[in-house]
């Protein structure tokens, strides 16, 4: 059940940026875990809202426009139309895709900024800005260019260098230039309205770091080190023509931050699709037995978690998110999804080589949802899990029944006889999907719930090998009845359950059932089709992906790479750096040098080697998952890094007391990180 204290849900997904098409990693990160959860909600007859459009604003924006001769309007014009078409394509359900650009949203924004400067929660700051004079505009950072004070990199931002990743200001830049007119910008006067986000950290503190304990670990933790480091004012407006100009005296030439308008297009949209539903859409916003939802990629979870909330609360008239189920990053092949680079897979190029596949990329993203840690995209990962789980288990399975149905039956529901334990069994299986399912969905554990749906076709196929309806037929035509009428029934739940994750599926599986779209509380049950029903011929449902068909995909990227100048045909892959932690957070990690006493391979597992480890603090246990790369008599004697206060965790069945450090390389293989010198075990790492 969802949370039964609330009446509605409003759910938000991230507003993609206009600038750019969208690809898969949009899509595994936000959209397809937004889209499931509101299909199911929505298949539990709740009173839901799902809203996203285009975030038109911002520099980027205005730096393609430039670049490519057009207005800003016209490049989110372009994009706002590709990537709504893009969504629909994907079956991503938005009751409204709406635009920053809309009048609606200007109002919106602007009667926002007006509340909060008459309640005298902003505070108005002067500073010196780069300015270009023969332009006669400020200069947004990403409009500065000059040398790294860092590395001494010639083009880096006024924001970034790109080539040492450092975060900068303009201010630091050496020889700043101006990207408008190549002049040297000259520093002026300027003043920009804060939201004093400082005041708020004890706010912030309670409202997250206490009564928030269930968000996601990820999510929790980059808020508490957001919240530990100190937050300082932050400016809510810009010096920049194109946006939401500012509504307040001595506004002149200013607009609204992109961040600040951004979150309001939530509520923006949300009036326009009450409007167009005839709904009112205030209690979507302001009632307290509505739960807010915002689905978002890691990178938006200060502006959804600290900024935006910030905002409402000083508002007084809305409620704030209940959760932020943030995910982290897909990566592809290995290599981080870059735009710029064209490291991606792009939902419309997909489209064309994949036509009919959609809920092919909708299965696998989520089967690879990057939900508590970065993840990879691999083409060969796609070929196999349609081919070896699509095709074989939940294909496979509703076509069998369906050709045996009407082989035997010519389409009608057979009456079901006496149930033996085997049947019992398969039943029961059925009875406690929904609520297994339902669990992970409730605490947004997407690919466990998707993998406990294929479970319902795995056993499926199961009952039918164990039963053998093709062998009763000869001789127990009863037995075959109810067979067939219990197989029936398992696609008939298939069909509900699996129109969260794989809409177009469950689409065309209720069709041959011949019946209407049925709503989650009806499955569960062995009883979905009665006896008599007439269903019709089945449809294909998943085809196999060749292996010509994958190699085209991956020399599509090889050729990204040779033109990106990458040299060698090995790729080589660098894990993306982590958040940032606090020098607090990483002394809690008491490292040590230990020596592996004893080591032998876990039964059943090809993986794993159990190891006796002494840590000079006593001697112990610790499952590793090195058994490919070592041999037990290997590693016997060695010094190697062990986390000792890990929290100790049962693997295979053995509680393994702590972690052994290990580098991976760049192809998977792993290797121990030693000390260069015989060190006594139980020297410290830090
Ligand atoms: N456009 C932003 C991005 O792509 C997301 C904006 S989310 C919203 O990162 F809250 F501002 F709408
Ligand atoms: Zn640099």
């Amino acid at each position: 059940m969802p949370d039964k204290t609330f009446k509605r849900h409003t759910i938000t997904s991230a507003l993609p940026y206009a600038n750019g098409p969208i690809h898969i990693g949009h899509l595994a990160g936000v959209y397809i875990p937004a889209d499931i959860y509101v299909r199911y909600l929505r298949s539990k007859n709740e009173d839901v809202v799902f809203v996203c459009g285009s975030d038109e604003h911002g520099v980027p924006i205005t730096i393609r426009a430039k670049k490519e001769g057009k207005t800003p309007q016209e490049v989110a014009d372009e994009y706002n139309r590709l990537i709504k078409s893009s969504f629909k394509d994907f079956g991503i359900s938005f009751d409204i895709y709406s635009r920053t650009s809309n009048k609606t949203h200007y109002e919106t924004a602007s009667d926002f900024f007006v509340k909060l400067n008459e309640k005298s929660a902003l505070k108005v700051i002067e500073s010196e800005q780069y300015f270009d004079e023969e332009q006669q505009e400020f200069l947004a950072d990403r409009y500065i260019t000059g040398i790294c004070p860092r590395c001494g990199h010639k083009d880096a931002y006024g924001d970034q260098c790109e080539n040492c990743g450092s975060t900068l200001s303009p201010s630091e830049l050496i020889d700043p230039q101006s990207m408008l007119s190549g002049s040297k910008p000259i520093l002026k006067k300027t003043k920009h309205w804060y939201l004093p986000l400082d005041e708020y950290e004890p706010w912030l503190r309670q409202w997250i770091l206490n009564e928030h304990k269930e968000w996601k670990s990820n999510v929790y933790g980059q808020c508490k080190s957001w919240i530990d480091q100190g937050l300082k004012p932050r400016a809510v407006t810009r010096d920049l023509n194109w946006g939401v100009p500012v509504p307040a005296e001595g506004a002149e030439g200013k607009v609204l931050y992109v961040w600040f308008d951004a979150p309001i297009g939530y509520i923006s949209a949300t009036k326009e699709w009450a409007e167009q539903a005839g709904k009112d859409w205030e209690p979507y916003w302001k009632n307290e037995e509505t739960r807010l939802l915002h689905f978002i990629g890691k990178d938006n979870i200060v502006f959804h978690c600290i900024i935006f909330p910030v905002m409402l609360k000083e508002h007084g008239e809305f409620i704030l998110p209940e959760n932020v189920p943030a995910n982290e990053f897909l990566n592809l092949e290995g290599n981080k999804i870059s735009t710029s680079r064209n490291w991606a897979v792009w939902l419309h190029e997909y489209q064309e080589d994949f036509k009919g596949k959609e809920d092919v990329l909708r299965y696998v993203l989520c089967a690879n949802a990057p939900e508590t840690k970065d993840n990879d995209f691999t083409w060969k990962d796609f070929q196999a899990k349609n081919n070896n789980e699509l095709v074989a288990i939940l294909g496979n399975f509703v076509n069998r029944v369906m050709v045996l149905m009407h082989k035997y039956y010519d389409g009608n529901v057979p009456a079901k006889g006496e149930l033996y334990d085997i049947d019992l069994e398969l039943v029961q299986n059925l009875k406690s999907a929904p609520e297994s399912i339902e669990t992970s969905l409730n605490t947004f554990k997407f690919r466990e719930a998707l993998s406990k749906f294929m479970e319902i076709a795995r056993f499926g196929n199961k009952y039918l090998a164990d039963t053998e309806p093709w062998k009763q037929v000869k001789t127990d035509l009863d037995r075959v009845a109810t067979i067939m009428h219990l197989a029936v029934q398992v696609v008939a739940n298939i069909a509900v359950l699996g129109e969260p994750f794989l809409p177009f599926t469950s689409a065309k599986i209720f069709k041959s059932l011949n019946m209407e779209k049925m709503s989650w509380d009806n499955a569960g049950s062995p009883e979905i089709l009665e006896a008599g029903h007439k269903v019709e011929k089945p449809e294909l449902l998943f085809a196999k992906i060749e292996d010509e068909e994958i190699e085209r995909q991956i020399a599509k990227l090889q050729s990204t790479l040779a033109e990106n100048g990458a040299q060698g045909d090995e790729e080589i892959k660098i894990p993306s750096e982590k958040e940032p932690v606090s020098y607090d957070e990483f002394v809690k990690m008491d490292i040590r040098i230990g020596k592996i006493l004893t080591a032998e391979p876990v039964k059943k597992s090809n993986k794993l080697l159990k190891m006796q480890v002494d840590t000079g603090l006593d001697k112990r246990t610790i499952v590793s998952g090195i058994a490919k790369y070592y041999k037990p008599e290997d590693v016997i004697g060695k010094q190697v890094s062990v986390l000792v206060n890990l929290a100790p965790r049962k693997i295979m069945g053995i509680e393994s007391q702590g972690m052994i450090l290990l580098a991976e390389n760049h192809d998977g293989s792993l290797v121990f990180v030693t000390p260069e010198d015989q060190v006594t075990n139980g020297s410290g790492v830090s």
